[in-house]
């Protein structure tokens, strides 16, 4: 127990229920009411739709609940918080513990295994549960990440004698401190490293904001009584300007963008929020497109107000530096709107955090590629279909980054390919030399391993957290990134001098230019001063030591909790209190212990090197000298009292005390020798006495004061280092967004060697389309060869200014010959090409695509009532209206989701629209063989001059055998025959059912 009051604080209720060595416990709290908050409960004004809505229960409980006030003033505290907050779940910190009370108890301590306790007090038992304090990142994740909720956490202040009096004599105070909503997070310990952590705020202008369907009363928005209101509800909405906001709180990084509500759907899935924001007013307005939209969707929804206008000017309080001149002409007035929405929610949400980001860059200068929503779920480029998880998927496939911002970067990069030719052969230049510059790769390469998450370890700083290991891995990074930087000016030297030869290794020419650019762009003489001043102020051993004795700590609330839950609850509980791993390996928390226990213990740890301030080494030296003192009091007590075993201690019971055990124990004097202070035996056991002797007393006390004056001087030097931290933001951001360049680059080099991938020529010009020989498919390759099996390489020649191919290609064949897997594949390597990347292909020639388009498989919708094929027909609309000349389309078995006759004809009809007016580059699979004649009959064939050209697959049977190969390779031609039976039968599909199928093939041939 004696580590246990090492950890928690003496004033409060441990244990829940249980009346324990506690000095105040709730029944000791004041009872009563308490005078009603004079100030507006503002923050009643945000309110989040989401997965789990219980907001209008707890609306309802607290109407109820707030005619009753006689409670503990702790819990009057949490009801009143509650009250405020209402869309959020209250974790109120009590001692050692985060508790739940009311509603939020019944509600979500069943999600999270925990037990209700019902807690007796004046006015009618109140439901609670709680959790140990270091286990709040657990239960934060299965909350905010797992159930969607947004969390309010009510940490404990000590309040001064004057608050003690206000507050009927409580200890602690407790204020939110701080809401925690999925995408709000900044450090949290389950925050995803390798993916961004977006909260995208939606604007409708405000003549828009109420755009409802024509006629439709808004309260049967759902009711299609006639036909008028299902032919209405079919017709394409207005399209409204949106003006959109977004901003990862954990790396700073702000975006803005303007967008029709038409491609809203392909932008979020693009962005990938965790959380959006629309203005409150939009909330009571169920009719609302946008709103109907975004619920179908499934997004959890914040709704927050407005605020002031602000003009982005404005916005420099929270930003790194300010806008420039060139973004603040350009931002439309949709962006600014939608930027303030968003800032205004992020500052409620840290109540008071100031924040620094990075100033917004608008999206619409980025010049990237289109990819529409479909697309991104078809081409499975960040999780799979099938089952919606990330192996499997394309970024699965080619991801070899060593870091975590460089992780992040190359999701970002593949959700929006780049559509400038100067962006793409930047990066792939930079990877053509990491493959033949087999040195340099590698150094960079454990630089890199080297490195931390500086992106978010900075803005873990600039939002006023961090700690001293964030400190000495920022300091690594930096003399990482010096390092580094030697390397690459050396490789560029001895490229200039042609000792690399260009040509000789490489395909292409070798220009060291796109490392002069990286170069140029690290900033090292702040950060590298800032990285000697960590080196030289933080003890790493010290440090070390610490973090042992918070994990001792650790350990000893561990053993806290188990015994209350195996003394209070079943051995469910245990399993859901107690942390399953080891809790030195979790993240260690601050502030456990008491600034007195943790000074007076024996084991002093100091975070910061003696020398690290003049105060701390005058400090240390006293520190010193007292030990000295104490050693020789320790001595000449030991003999006063006969006692060798006698030893100085200091204990949270009893204070400073003479220890002493064993026989010296018992042979202790009754009486001291004449003229001898009598000491005071505090304690005693059958082996040990501890005693009070007033010199040890008074060394012990001015012992304790130089502790505490070296902690004190160690956070004003660790502070003075934090705001160094935060002096040199804007060159530790640039430098860690060349080394995610760096990283992603080494990357694709290292695909690229292990892969045999080609550097495909992009080109800026609407006469060339794709010329890609031998092309092959990034993730069915893989899964084949794993299986032992060789994929069959193809070329794709369509959109070639020559005529010799068409801009299209109409693809027939049996099934299961690779058609899709074609139409995939070129999609991909597509991709691939504009994000920089190396490609599957013996040889790849591109016309920079600005938009990809996909129409696969098949997608029900049937939650939003929408049929297969009125999915289908959605999908394809939304091409035909989009593609552009540039555009590049992949359609699959468009039509066969109806009768036959129906089918072909609205597939040609697409087909004759894609390439005569949207004059898109596009592969087009089917097994409507008829649709061939019609190309044909309409004159659209390539040999007589039109866009469309014919290839197939095939099948090579034996005819004696019956044995059948899937030739994967296309050639020129029409394939008539899809052989499904045949597929039939590798399936397992019963003999008789295949016989009579025969049969009926037999009779329809002849
Ligand atoms: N070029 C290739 N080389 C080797 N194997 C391939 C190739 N293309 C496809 N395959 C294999 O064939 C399987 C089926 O391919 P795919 O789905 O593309 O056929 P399909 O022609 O679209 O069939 P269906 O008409 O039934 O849709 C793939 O899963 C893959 O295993
Ligand atoms: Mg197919």
């Amino acid at each position: 127990m004696v580590l246990l009051a090492a950890t928690a604080p003496r004033t409060t209720t441990q244990v829940r229920g249980k009346k324990t060595k506690t000095t105040i416990s709730f029944e000791d709290l004041p009872q009563g009411p308490i005078p009603s908050p004079t100030e507006e409960l503002e923050e009643a004004a945000t309110t989040t739709t989401g997965a789990n809505d219980t907001d209008e229960k707890s609306k309802k409980n607290t109407k109820a609940k707030k005619a009753e006030p006689e409670y503990p003033t702790v819990i009057q505290q949490a009801r009143r918080n509650m009250d405020k907050l209402s869309n959020c779940i209250l974790l109120t910190r009590v001692g050692g513990f985060y508790e739940m009370y009311f509603e939020h108890a019944d509600d979500y301590a069943p999600l999270l295994n925990l037990k209700v306790a019902q807690k007796k007090t004046n006015a009618r038992p109140v439901s609670m549960a709680g959790f140990p304090f270091f286990q709040l990142d657990r239960f934060l994740k299965t909350l905010v990440q797992d159930l969607n909720r947004s969390v309010a956490i009510a940490e404990e202040f000590p309040n001064d004698p004057s608050a003690k009096v206000k507050s009927g004599g409580l200890m602690h105070d407790r204020r939110v401190t701080r809401v925690i909503t999925p995408g709000t997070l900044i450090d949290e310990n389950f925050i995803d490293p390798y993916t961004s952590n977006y909260v995208l705020s939606i604007y409708i202008s405000e003549s828009d904001a109420g755009a409802t369907v024509e006629g439709e009363d808004p309260s049967h928005s759902n009711a299609l009584e006639n036909e008028e209101d299902i032919v209405s509800a079919l017709l394409p909405p207005p399209e409204l300007t949106l003006g959109l906001a977004w901003l990862d709180l954990s790396t700073g990084q702000f975006y803005v963008q303007t967008c029709l509500s038409s491609s809203l759907s392909s932008v979020i899935s693009r962005i990938t929020p965790r959380e959006l924001v629309l203005d409150k007013a939009l909330e009571s307005d169920a009719g609302n497109r946008l709103v109907s939209l975004l619920t179908e969707d499934r997004q959890l929804v914040a709704y927050s107000p407005k605020g002031d206008r602000v003009e982005p000017s404005d916005w420099t309080s929270v930003l790194e530096t300010p806008i420039s001149e060139s973004v603040l002409e350009s931002l439309s007035s949709a962006e600014v709107e939608a930027g303030n929405l968003l800032l205004n929610y992020v500052k409620d949400r840290l109540r008071g955090l100031s924040m620094k980001l990075q100033p917004p860059v608008r999206y619409q200068d980025m010049q990237i590629m289109a990819i529409d929503k479909s697309s991104m779920r078809a081409l499975e480029i960040k999780q799979t279909m099938r089952d919606g998880v990330f192996r499997g998927s394309l970024l699965h496939a080619i991801r070899r980054t060593v870091t975590k911002g460089g992780a992040r970067l190359l999701n970002e990069w593949l959700s929006a390919p780049s559509t400038s030719l100067n962006a793409i052969s930047g990066r792939q230049d930079l990877v053509e030399i990491f493959l033949y510059v087999d040195d340099l790769r590698q150094t960079v390469l454990q630089l890199l391993k080297r490195c931390h998450d500086s992106q978010r370890l900075v803005q873990k700083f600039a939002l006023g957290r961090g700690d001293p290991d964030d400190l000495l891995s920022l300091a690594s990074t930096i003399y990482a990134t010096e390092e580094m930087c030697i390397a690459l000016k050396n490789a560029v030297s001895t490229m200039e001098s042609g000792s690399v030869g260009a040509g000789e290794l490489s395909p292409s020419s070798f220009s060291p230019t796109c490392i002069n650019i990286l170069v140029t762009k690290i900033r090292l003489t702040g950060p590298l001063q800032l990285a000697r001043r960590i080196r030289d102020a933080i003890d790493q051993e010290g440090l070390e030591t610490q973090h042992q004795l918070q994990d001792r700590e650790t350990g000893a609330m561990l053993a806290l909790a188990e015994e209350v839950v195996t003394t209070q609850g079943s051995g469910e509980d245990a399993a859901a209190v107690l942390p399953k791993k080891d809790p030195s390996k979790k993240k260690r928390q601050s502030g456990a212990a008491s600034i007195r226990e943790y000074y007076a213990s024996d084991t002093e740890a100091w975070m910061m090197r003696p020398d690290a301030s003049a105060a701390l080494s005058r400090l240390h030296s006293k520190l010193r000298e007292l030990a000295g003192e104490k050693m020789a009091l320790e001595e000449s007590l030991r003999k006063r009292f006969s006692a060798p075993t006698l030893t100085l201690k200091w204990t949270p019971m009893l204070g400073h005390i003479c220890h002493v055990k064993g026989k010296d124990a018992k042979a202790l004097p009754a009486t001291p020798p004449p003229g001898e202070e009598v000491p005071i035996v505090v304690s005693s056991s059958r082996s040990t006495r501890s005693l009070h002797v007033s010199e040890w007393t008074t060394l012990g006390n001015r012992l304790d004061q130089v502790r505490i004056r070296i902690r004190a001087e160690e956070n004003r030097v660790f502070s003075s280092l934090r705001q160094a931290v935060i002096r040199n933001l804007v060159p530790l951001r640039r430098n860690a967004a060349v080394l995610e360049e760096m990283d992603v680059a080494v990357g694709f080099a290292g695909l690229a060697e292990e892969q045999g991938l080609v550097r495909p020529i992009l080109r800026n010009d609407p006469l060339v389309g794709h010329n890609i020989v031998g092309g092959r498919h990034p993730t069915v390759e893989k899964g084949l060869s794993e299986q032992g099996r060789s994929f069959v390489g193809n070329d794709c020649f369509v959109g070639s200014g020559s005529g010799q191919h068409g801009r299209s290609w109409l693809i027939t064949g049996p099934n299961m010959a690779g058609k899709s897997t074609f139409l995939r594949q070129n999609a991909l390597i597509t991709i691939l090409a504009q994000v920089g990347c190396f490609v599957p292909a013996d040889f790849a020639e591109i016309g920079i695509v600005d938009a990809m388009f996909s129409r696969m498989g098949s997608a029900d919708s049937l939650y939003h009532g929408q049929s297969t094929f009125m999915v289908e027909m959605m999908e394809t609309a939304a091409i035909l209206r989009n593609a552009t000349p540039r555009s590049f389309v992949i359609m699959d078995e468009v039509g066969r989701g109806t009768q036959p006759e129906d089918g072909t004809a609205i597939a040609f009809a697409c087909l004759h629209h894609l390439t005569t007016v949207n004059k898109c580059r596009s592969l087009f699979a089917t097994h409507f063989h008829k649709i061939t004649d019609l190309v044909c009959d309409a004159g659209l064939d390539v040999p007589t001059g039109g866009p469309v050209d014919m290839y197939c697959t095939d099948i090579e049977e034996n005819e004696e055998t019956g044995d059948f190969v899937y030739i994967h390779r296309l050639r020129k031609g029409i394939n008539r025959r899809s052989h499904a039976l045949k597929v039939a039968q590798v399936a397992g599909i019963p003999k008789a059912v295949l016989a009579t199928a025969s049969k009926i093939m037999a009779d329809v041939c002849n």
